[in-house]
């Protein structure tokens, strides 16, 4: 899956209507979706997605926040697609991303900022898989 990354269009960037201008900076970039639903994660969804901050003080936070509202889940093929995707999607804290990026135009702050990428190949597999049945992984 090193041509693929997991993404996820949080509450906040959903509630204020975001979705369409997130998905076409994506598509701009030149990621193509192979996976895509909006859904609502429970707060035990949630919180096993985020397990591995399980110990961090915001933990709860984020928890509460991921399961506020629905999200739009989907996964992205491009060449280095991990890597070119953090860097489209710009630093955890919108105050610190680059202009331009999706964090920098859409989030708010450190904790609801608009949109999830994976940090590393083999954790955009756990996090499709977490997501997405194979059957809805698609090849076109
Ligand atoms: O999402 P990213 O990989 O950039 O950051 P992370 O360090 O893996 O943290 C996961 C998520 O936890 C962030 O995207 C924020 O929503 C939240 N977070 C937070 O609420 N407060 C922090 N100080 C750091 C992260
Ligand atoms: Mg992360």
């Amino acid at each position: 899956m090193s041509n693929r990354t997991f993404t996820m269009i949080k509450p906040d960037a959903v509630k204020a209507g975001h979705i369409g201008n997130i998905l076409a900076k994506i598509a701009d970039a030149g990621f193509k979706i192979v996976a895509m639903k909006m859904t609502r994660l429970s707060a035990d969804t949630a919180g096993a997605f985020y397990a591995v901050h399980s110990h961090r003080p915001f933990y709860q936070e984020l928890v509460d926040f991921m399961s506020s509202g629905p999200i739009v889940a989907a996964i992205l093929e491009k060449d280095n697609a991990v890597e070119d995707f953090r860097t489209l999607i710009g630093a955890t804290n919108p105050a610190e991303a680059a202009p331009g990026t999706i964090r920098a135009l859409y989030a708010a702050n450190v904790g609801e900022n608009a949109v999830h990428g994976s940090d590393s190949n083999e954790n955009a597999a756990i996090e499709s898989n977490f997501h997405f049945a194979g059957c809805d992984m698609f090849a076109y």
